[in-house]
């Protein structure tokens, strides 16, 4: 049974070039091609599975490429619920040349029709049912309201699940209004949304907006918990090099798998930042190595600010 859902709504092939230069305006020919199932919820989910529970990512898909995220999770061996879709599944384009340089050419991704969109809401609804936590990350698709993510977040309260919501703008805000029991945004993403430029007025708005907690990620300095109750901090891990897409997405794995695991917060807040920091110093977005996460776990600390 999966315990930890992991809800994509925009979800994406990861295609990545290699090749020797990149000339704009000529023709390119690329040496290596990489496919892969991606998008948040997929990284999440990744990450939730090296730590050993069990997930299921639920997403729309349609088109060839949406056959290939399906074939992507099944070789991964991440259960999933994807709901059809008659747009084609978007393609995120990372072109590597070997001077180490990377150029994005990202997608915008299919339109959701309203009919699609219930079928995706009640697709969380009923996998809520069996989950403990259920996590929401990134974009929306083309066509959805920003307060979409507020019907996603009402769909998993329904059951009695926790949710998470890892997204920004708009829909961050949406989702704090829908009473989300903890939303990640990145330092810069709550300045975003909120207008605030300070992180505590940031994220008392959302409190006061109705959020039940803001995990804020503030990429080497760690992560800050704030709710009702006050203010934690977790630091304490050198600042690693590495590759930081995704270092958002393994701490809302990890969140996840400790909420699951009923640990106390400051320890599961430890265990956040260890997840983050692994995942930079993991090549690829979505994994961390499990072993990397246990040998930061003493050097994590985490403080109550006042
Ligand atoms: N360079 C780094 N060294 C050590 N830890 C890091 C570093 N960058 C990020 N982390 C850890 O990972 C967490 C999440 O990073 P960050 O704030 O960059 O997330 P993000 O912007 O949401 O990333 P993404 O959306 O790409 O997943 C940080 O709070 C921190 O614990
Ligand atoms: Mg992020």
């Amino acid at each position: 049974m999966a315990v930890i859902v992991a809800v994509t709504p925009n979800p994406a092939i990861d295609v990545t070039y290699e090749l020797p230069a990149l000339t704009v305006g000529d023709v390119n020919r690329v040496g290596l091609v990489r496919h892969r199932a991606g998008g948040k919820g997929v990284n999440v989910a990744r990450v939730v599975s090296q730590f050993g529970e069990s997930p299921l990512v639920v997403a729309p898909v349609g088109g060839s490429a949406g056959d290939l995220f399906a074939a992507g999770l099944d070789s991964a061996g991440v259960a999933h619920r994807l709901v059809p879709i008659a747009g084609q599944t978007r393609r995120t384009t990372v072109v590597v040349t070997a001077g180490g340089e990377t150029t994005g050419l990202y997608e915008p991704g299919p339109v959701m029709t309203a009919a699609e969109w219930r079928t995706l809401v009640t697709e969380v609804s009923s996998q809520a049912d069996r989950a403990r936590v259920v996590t929401i990350g990134g974009s929306l698709p083309r066509g959805v309201h920003a307060h979409g993510v507020a019907e996603l977040v009402a769909a998993v309260q329904r059951s009695g699940a926790v949710v998470i919501a890892d997204t920004s703008g708009e829909a961050l805000v949406s989702a704090a209004r829908a009473g989300a029991d903890v939303l990640k945004p990145n330092q810069a993403e709550l300045a975003e949304a909120t207008g605030e430029a300070d992180w505590r007025d940031g994220a008392h708005a959302l409190l006061d907006a109705g959020a039940g907690a803001v995990l804020m990620s503030g990429g080497p300095d760690g992560l800050v918990w704030v709710s009702r109750a006050g203010t934690l901090r977790a630091s304490g891990i050198p600042a690693q090099q590495g590759n930081t897409t995704g270092a958002g997405d393994a701490v809302v794995a990890a969140f996840a798998v400790g909420t699951v695991r009923g640990l106390p917060t400051e320890l599961v807040l430890r265990r956040c930042l260890c997840a983050g920091a692994a995942a930079v110093n993991s090549p690829v977005a979505g994994q961390v190595d499990v072993a990397d996460c246990d040998r930061f776990l003493p050097y994590a600390r985490c403080e109550v600010l006042r």
